[in-house]
């Protein structure tokens, strides 16, 4: 198995649970349109979490899938790691098999179990499980399946062995698989303190979906227990390639040599961290743009924004003073758009958004930089909130950015003062914004805005999305309620419909809760808000 390359492995994993009766589904998009609780797919499961709960029926009750993942905003949040690890990502694929009040926990693990051992070959020695405390039963069907003895199963009483997609949503106690890379790596088992080492990596995470979580204080039992199991593509082919470092599997090394031409950069101990962010970063932009999610300061585009720009001050690290982004993006596309067609289909959009925002970018960095070294030089461990502000606000320099530079030098920022001055430029921004002429009874719009944020457009991708209902507005006042045959105004935290803008009309259609029915005659945008004005009837 040693040569198998990274779009091997994922067609073996996928085939290997067709021929055991599951349907290989496609990869979500990664903005779900499912869920308006969360930013991105950051899971495999986030497709299938209505399934999981009962609410929506599918005609297979066993799937398997690669799903494209993000885990950088919200609860899952590796941006900061990438680059100092051999295996974190923004962007990561990952493989699950699920079944849906189907197979259990037994047929879980064996089938978890065969794939490894016998079709991956891993060497049994090496493998480790843990269980969730209380989990008697899973310990038993390790011992049973695997031949493991206890010192083997390891019981964590930690939200390690307890999986939940975010605040809310399916969750249930899970049971992680580890490998051994040797003893050569430093690290300890899970468990012990050591355990965020290179040497024991958790390798697949099979969840046995009980509940759900529906608010902070209230979980209910799913209609039927079901499973969702979640494999890192990059590690298992880094693990099946030979070594426990990501970026030097074939998919990574291509994307590196790549950077290494375009920079024309050698990649060695020194640089190491600069062509990881870059070739990574690079992967999440560009699946991001191919959705029609484009770099802004709010939201889902802030969140790219962030991405993108912390990738490209590294390519200005390895010295480049042009965009190289959007040229590395060719090898991104051959290795990848063979399963993900969008790449293809988007890369137009893709380059051009890549070269723009590299290019605006590296005039502000320029500039930035030398004023940040000058502040270093001045101080000893924090730097003043009203330079990061500074940096922000004129240079564009997301917070985080301004951190990952000062985290190398052991120093960090005054977030407080950072907080304070954000809070007052807003403030500012508003008062202008009062006196800029509009009519008054507009005001009501930035206050809204102050209090939810901007709402999330999915029109790009999909022409149906669920969504949080914000705000109700009648007669230019917040109300709690509409009732049957009412006209008003509705917020709601994202949304298909197209706002009218640049002589495109707003969006007509309807949105449908329980038995109401909302009849949308038109939408706006205002403050960033997509507003939809309404008619309601209820009993649809
Ligand atoms: N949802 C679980 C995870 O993300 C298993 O797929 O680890």
């Amino acid at each position: 198995m040693a040569d198998k390359s990274l779009n091997e492995i994922r067609t073996k994993f996928l085939k290997y649970f067709e021929k055991n009766d599951h349907k290989i589904v496609e990869s979500s998009n990664l903005v779900p349109n499912n869920d308006p609780t969360l930013m991105f797919a950051n899971s495999g499961m986030v497709q299938f979490k209505n399934v999981f709960t009962g609410l929506e029926k599918r005609d297979y009750q066993r799937a398997t899938t690669s799903q494209k993942c993000v885990r950088a905003g919200g609860k899952h949040n590796d941006l900061e790691n990438v680059g100092y690890t051999p295996r974190h990502h923004t962007f990561f694929e990952m493989l699950g098999n699920f079944s849906f009040g189907d197979y259990f926990k037994e047929r879980g693990i064996e089938l978890a179990w065969n794939l490894i051992t016998k079709d991956f070959g891993l060497d049994k020695n090496r493998l480790y499980v843990t269980v969730f405390h209380e989990d008697d039963e899973a310990f038993n069907f390790w011992r049973k399946i695997a031949g493991f003895n206890d010192d083997r199963i390891i019981r964590i009483a930690t939200s390690d062995n307890f999986w939940s997609m975010g605040e809310t949503g399916p969750c249930g106690p899970c049971s992680e698989i580890f490998y051994d890379h040797g003893d050569h790596l430093k690290g300890g088992l899970p468990g012990t303190k050591e355990q965020d080492g290179d040497r024991f990596i958790e390798i697949w995470n099979l969840v046995f979906m009980q509940y759900e979580q529906v608010s902070k204080d209230k979980r209910i039992d799913l209609p039927k227990p079901s499973v969702d199991t979640g494999m890192g593509l990059e590690r298992i082919a880094a693990l099946l390639q030979g070594t426990h470092d990501n970026y030097q599997t074939d998919h990574f090394k291509k994307l590196i040599s790549s950077i290494s031409e375009v920079t024309k950069v050698k990649q060695e101990d020194k640089n190491i961290s600069s062509f990881r962010v870059i070739a990574d970063h690079l992967r999440a932009s560009s699946f991001l743009l191919a959705e029609g999610v484009l770099p802004s300061n709010e939201g889902r585009g802030y969140v790219l924004r962030r991405i993108m720009r912390r990738g490209m001050r590294h390519s200005h690290l390895l010295g480049s003073k042009e965009p190289i982004f959007y040229k590395i993006f060719d090898s991104l596309k051959s290795e990848m758009s063979g399963n993900y067609p969008e790449l293809e289909r988007s890369q137009s959009l893709i380059k051009e958004t890549l070269r723009m925002e590299e290019e605006k970018f590296l005039v502000l960095l320029d500039r930035g930089i030398k004023i940040l070294n000058d502040e270093i030089s001045k101080i000893d461990k924090v730097l003043p909130g009203d330079v990061a502000f500074k940096l922000y606000d004129t240079y564009g320099f997301p917070l985080d950015l301004t951190e990952d530079i000062l985290k190398n030098k052991s120093l960090k920022v005054d977030n407080k003062k950072f907080d304070e001055l954000m809070k007052k430029s807003k403030e500012l921004a508003k008062k202008n914004w009062k006196g800029s002429g509009d009519s008054s009874e507009e005001a009501i719009w930035f206050s809204i805005k102050d209090k939810t944020g901007p709402t999330e457009f999915l029109g790009y991708e999909s022409n149906q999305s669920e969504s949080i209902v914000l705000n109700l507005i009648k007669d230019n006042k917040e109300i709690k309620s509409l009732s049957n045959g009412e006209k008003g105004m509705i917020i709601t935290n994202q949304t298909p419909f197209y706002g009218e803008s640049g002589g495109q009309l707003g969006d007509k259609g309807k949105i449908v809760s329980g038995n109401s029915v909302f009849e949308v005659e038109d939408t706006q945008k205002k403050t960033w808000r997509l507003i939809c004005s309404l008619w309601i009837f209820e009993n649809w």
